[in-house]
C-alpha cells in the first residue's frame, strides 16, 4: 500500500491521515462534541462516522464552527460516512448520502462506504424494522448494482473516494470483477486478534486500501449489548490486557493502546480507535514517533486468534446472519 509517514495513499491518490477518531457508540450529543473539539485541538484531521450512528449532525455543527473561525479549511480535513443498511438498494444510494451530507452540513465527504452488504427494508424514520419474532426485516440486493450507484456518485463531486466495509473476499471479487472503479477502501474490524491476513493481503494486492475499526477489541461493546437489550459478550477479546502487548509496552515506554495501533500502522493499516476521553484521544494520537522491530512484530503476529475473536458481527440484529449477502462465518 503506497503511504507516506502519517498518510495511506489511496488508489485516486487522495491522502487518508493513517489515524483517524472513531465515533461509534458515541451518540450523546455533549460527548461528542467535546471529543471532536479535542481530537481538532491535538491535530487529529481524519474522521469516521456513519448514518447510523445517529451523531453526524453533532459533527456536522463542529466543524462548521472550525471552518467558520478559520482555524481548519475543509480540504484539510478526511471525513469519512457510510450508506446504511437501508440505502444498500439502487435505489437509495444516493438519497442516503444526501442525507448525510445534510447531516454533516458538508458538501461532499472525503470517503463514502457501503457500510454492510447486507439490505435492510426501508422505513421513514429511518429505524431497522423487526417482524414479530424480533427479526430484523431484510430485501435481497445486488451489490454490484449498488456498487454501481455509487460509481456515480464520483461523477456528482458529493465524494471523492468510494468503498465498502464488512466485505468478505468474494463479495469484493465479485465488485472488482465488475466495476468500472474499484474500492479504494474497506473498512473492518481489526486487532492483534483478529488479524485477517487472507483479506488485508488481497486488498493491498488490489489496490484497496484497509482501514482497521475496534483496533483496540472494542471492551465498551457490552454496553451496545445492554442498549440492545441482548446477551453480553462474555468473552471479549482482552487485548489491553493482553501480556505481550503489556510487555511490549514496557520495552517501548508507551501504553499498551499505542502498541496495539502501532502494530496496525507497521501493517499499513489506517487505525480509527474511538475514545470520547482527552487524555486517550491525545494517546491515541502520538503513535508515530517510534516503531516495533521484526521481533516485536513476530510476537504480536502470533496472538491472532481468527474468526472466534470477531467482535463486531452485527448478530445484536437478530436475523442478520440469514441474509444471503451475511459476510462473516455463520456461528
Ligand atoms: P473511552 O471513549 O472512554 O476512551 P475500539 O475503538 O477498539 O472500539 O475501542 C474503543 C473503546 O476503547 C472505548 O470504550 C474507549 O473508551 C476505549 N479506549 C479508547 N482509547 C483507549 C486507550 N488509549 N486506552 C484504553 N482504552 C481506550
Amino acid at each position: 500500500m503506497a503511504s507516506n509517514k502519517e498518510h495511506l495513499i489511496l488508489s485516486n491518490g487522495v491522502l487518508m491521515p493513517k489515524i483517524g477518531l472513531g465515533t461509534w457508540q458515541a451518540t450523546d450529543p455533549i460527548e461528542i462534541k467535546d471529543a471532536l473539539e479535542e481530537a481538532l485541538k491535538v491535530g487529529y484531521r481524519h474522521l469516521d462516522t456513519a448514518f447510523v450512528y445517529q451523531n453526524e449532525v453533532m459533527i456536522g455543527k463542529v466543524l462548521e464552527r472550525w471552518f467558520l473561525k478559520g482555524a481548519i479549511k475543509r480540504e484539510d480535513l478526511f471525513v469519512t460516512t457510510k450508506l446504511p443498511m437501508q440505502g444498500v438498494h439502487p435505489a437509495r444510494v444516493e438519497q442516503f448520502l444526501d442525507k448525510s451530507l445534510k447531516n454533516l452540513h458538508l458538501d461532499y465527504v472525503d470517503l463514502y462506504l457501503v457500510h454492510f452488504p447486507v439490505c435492510v427494508k426501508y422505513t421513514e424514520n429511518g429505524t431497522y424494522p423487526f417482524n414479530e419474532q424480533g427479526e430484523l426485516e431484510t430485501e435481497t440486493t445486488d451489490l454490484v448494482a449498488v456498487w454501481k450507484k455509487m460509481e456515480e456518485l464520483l461523477d456528482t463531486g458529493k465524494v471523492r473516494s468510494i468503498g465498502v466495509s464488512n466485505f468478505n473476499i468474494s463479495q469484493l471479487e465479485r465488485l472488482i470483477k465488475n466495476c468500472k472503479i474499484k474500492p479504494a477502501n474497506l473498512q473492518i474490524e481489526n486487532h492483534v486478534y483478529l488479524q485477517s491476513n487472507d483479506l488485508i493481503d488481497f486488498c493491498h494486492k488490489n489496490g484497496i486500501s484497509v482501514v482497521a475499526y475496534s483496533p483496540l477489541g472494542s471492551p465498551s461493546y457490552n454496553k451496545v449489548c445492554e442498549k440492545f437489550g441482548i446477551q453480553k459478550n462474555d468473552d471479549l477479546p482482552n487485548v489491553l490486557g493482553d501480556e505481550t502487548v503489556i510487555s511490549l509496552s514496557k520495552k517501548h515506554n508507551k501504553s499498551p493502546a499505542q502498541i496495539l495501533l502501532r502494530f496496525l500502522i507497521e501493517r499499513h493499516l489506517a487505525v480509527i480507535p474511538k475514545s470520547t476521553n482527552p487524555l486517550r484521544i491525545k494517546e491515541n494520537f502520538d503513535i508515530f514517533d517510534f516503531k516495533l522491530d521484526d521481533e516485536d512484530m513476530a510476537k504480536l503476529r502470533s496472538l491472532d486468534k481468527g474468526e472466534k475473536a470477531r467482535v463486531c458481527n452485527a448478530q445484536m440484529l437478530k436475523g442478520i446472519s440469514q441474509h444471503p449477502e451475511y459476510p462473516f462465518p455463520r456461528i
